[in-house]
């Protein structure tokens, strides 16, 4: 698979500047780290509202990492950052210029990422997938469903894995969640091809004002990211 090669930098201890105009961050956190808890009332409410343990703790630790990151761009004390949310759950800063950013978890394990301009990001571990040929059927569009179903089969699943991490990234970054219809963001696919927006709706001069990066994350997890800009350098940090 032709990937973004990103590596992870240790946490730097200060403040940081905010990515460039064509730049994102991403920050890998480990969500079995011992971590402070920095939630506002709201968020533990939701927290306790959570019956399975570990989701709980993945839960605190990753808003915690969160509220701590965000902290290091834009100054003040990590509990006191004015998370809101938007209509169809995508969480943002309720303050002017604020930092884009966008969360991810799966395994105990998160990606956040950081920008100037909308962006969403989805990270996803290697895995057989249950009913492969009717998840591709209603969530893919038919392009995608014809390279997929050609194949061989022990590609077939990384390669959904893969388009799937893609389509969901964009989804993300524009807030709409998966809701919003996998099959309109046509996303390259091929082992040998970059990850690429190819189109939105049919439209390709669209997908032009948005990059779409992959690359692996944590072994074998497969990551995208894709934000607002015709172009988009990455670096990473590990908290
Ligand atoms: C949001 C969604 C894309 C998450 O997919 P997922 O693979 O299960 O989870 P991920 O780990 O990749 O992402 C989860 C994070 O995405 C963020 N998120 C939630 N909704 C989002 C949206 N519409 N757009 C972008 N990001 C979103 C949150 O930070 C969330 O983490 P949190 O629950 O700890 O706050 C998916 O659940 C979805 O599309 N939901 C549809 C919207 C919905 O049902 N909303 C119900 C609540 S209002």
């Amino acid at each position: 698979m032709a990937l973004l090669h990103l590596t992870f930098a240790p946490c730097p201890l200060n403040r940081l500047p905010m990515p460039g105009a064509d730049e994102a961050h991403v920050w890998l956190v480990d969500l079995e780290a011992p971590c402070d808890n920095w939630l506002s009332p709201a968020e533990q409410e939701r927290a306790d509202a959570m019956r399975h343990a570990e989701k709980q703790r993945h839960f605190i630790a990753a808003r915690s990492a969160l509220r701590l990151i965000l902290s290091k761009y834009i100054g003040g004390a990590p509990e006191q950052l004015g998370l809101a949310t938007a209509a169809q759950g995508k969480p943002f800063l309720d303050m002017p210029n604020a930092p884009q950013f966008n969360v991810t978890h799966a395994r105990g394990k998160a990606l956040i990422a950081v920008a100037h301009v909308p962006l969403g990001i989805d990270l996803e571990f290697a895995r057989s997938v249950r009913n492969l040929d009717r998840l591709v059927e209603n969530y893919f569009a038919p392009e995608e469903e014809k390279i997929l179903t050609s194949l061989p089969n022990d590609q077939r699943a990384q390669a959904f894995l893969a388009a799937w991490t893609r389509k969901e990234a964009c989804l993300k970054a524009t807030g709409e969640g998966i809701a919003g219809g996998l099959h309109r963001y046509r996303v390259t696919l091929r082992a040998d091809e970059e990850a690429q927006l190819l189109s939105i709706d049919g439209n390709e001069s669209a997908a032009q004002a948005w990059t779409l990066h992959a690359f692996a994350a944590f072994g074998d997890g497969q990551a995208a990211i894709c934000a607002a800009s015709p172009s988009l350098a990455v670096q990473g940090f590990a908290l």
